[in-house]
């Protein structure tokens, strides 16, 4: 047996003995997976990871240490809809970890979303200053906010004088320009914030064009909270090389990449490309799971499959034996066609 003791980050330094079997048949980069843990964090999509996808998620494939629920937003009344409260419900989620998550530019709809979200048991709630869509963006909020600090300054000084609940941020670059994070990042140096997570694009490019990498790095020399990086990450290939760059980082969070391989994070926590003996199985369990969820959700056959073929524009980048399976899922027009469209799809990759 060898005792190692190893410092993790140096500006919040974490000391963490571990035991190590000296035979222990492990890469030293699944050693230091192992000793400085990654976690992995399933990124919010709104319209995709409700309750009812998170549970399955869970239940198939696990691997994700904390879940972001997609953002509450007020629309000028202070009341919450049913099926936002439906959502985060502590009964309706049997995810282990799961944050809520507030979109506004209002102190007062913060406290209230705060409250609300307290009461039903959350220490935490995360504030959106992401969203990129023109239409949340133009009224000065999700990433519209980015270019107001002074705004972004108010908003937390009143939460952190009237709440006790914790916040975290999740951001873009900025709307406009990528620069207008070095503006802001210095003003979420005056709170106490649980983390900030950063998606390295700005909102003007939706998701088009690449990660800009290089403003991230920069990020990470000018905060001194525990940044999440959060943009693209679609495989263990694409992990290992951020992971390289960013070796500081022990928090990543996921979304789109989630979806379409829901293996990705088992594998990334593995440290191997290499997909279980009974993926397809497991797949096609989950899809089953998620497909009863909606069809006793949602009323109406049309409702249910749109809902499953938005799943799909994702779920088809695991099949690449069914370049036309996409098409075929948006032909099906009841269930029983359907499900034989995706019986054919996975059996493409030769699950039978
Ligand atoms: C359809 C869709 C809905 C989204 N909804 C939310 C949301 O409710 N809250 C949020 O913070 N981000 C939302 N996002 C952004 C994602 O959480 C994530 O930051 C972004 O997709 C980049 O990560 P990825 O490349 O791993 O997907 C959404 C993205 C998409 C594509």
């Amino acid at each position: 047996m060898i005792n190692v003791t190893i410092s993790v980050d140096p500006k919040k330094i974490k000391w963490r003995s571990v035991t190590l079997r000296k035979e222990s048949c492990i890469t030293p980069y699944l050693w230091i997976n192992s000793i400085i843990m990654i976690k992995l964090y399933s990124s919010p999509l709104q319209g995709f990871t409700d309750f009812r996808f998170r549970n399955a998620f869970q239940k198939y494939f696990g691997g994700v240490d904390q879940y972001m629920a997609p953002y509450i937003r007020l629309n000028g009344k202070m009341e919450i809809k049913a099926s936002v409260k439906r959502d985060i419900l502590p009964e309706n989620n049997c995810t282990p970890d799961l944050i809520p998550q507030v979109i506004t530019k209002d102190a007062g709809e913060f406290l209230f979303v705060a409250e609300f979200v307290q009461n039903l048991g959350y220490k935490e709630l995360n504030w959106n200053l992401g969203c990129p869509y023109p239409m949340v963006a133009k009224r000065g909020m999700g990433s519209g906010l980015l270019s107001k600090p002074g705004l972004i300054d108010e908003v937390l000084h009143i939460v952190s004088n009237e709440s006790d609940i914790k916040v975290s941020v999740k951001m873009r670059l900025g709307y406009e320009s990528a620069n207008e994070i070095y503006d802001v990042l210095p003003v979420l140096e005056k709170f106490e914030l649980e983390n900030i997570s950063i998606h390295p694009r700005i909102g003007k490019q939706l998701y088009k064009g690449e990660v800009d990498l290089d403003s991230f790095e920069n990020c990470l020399k000018q905060s001194s909270y525990p940044l999440i990086y959060n943009g693209d990450i679609t495989s263990v290939r694409v992990f290992r090389s951020l992971k390289e760059r960013f070796n500081s980082i022990d928090h990543w969070m996921i979304g789109r990449g989630l979806i379409a391989d829901p293996f990705l994070p088992t594998m990334i926590k593995a440290d191997s490309p290499i997909y279980p003996e009974d993926r397809f199985e497991k797949f096609n369990k989950f899809h089953d799971s998620l497909f009863s969820s909606y069809k006793e959700a949602l009323s109406g056959t049309k409702h249910v499959l749109l809902r499953m073929y938005q799943f799909w524009e994702y779920f088809i980048l695991s099949f690449p034996g069914s370049p036309k399976g996409l098409k075929m899922i948006k032909k099906t027009k009841d269930f029983a066609s359907y499900n034989k469209v995706v019986q054919n799809i996975i059996n493409s990759e030769g699950y039978r």
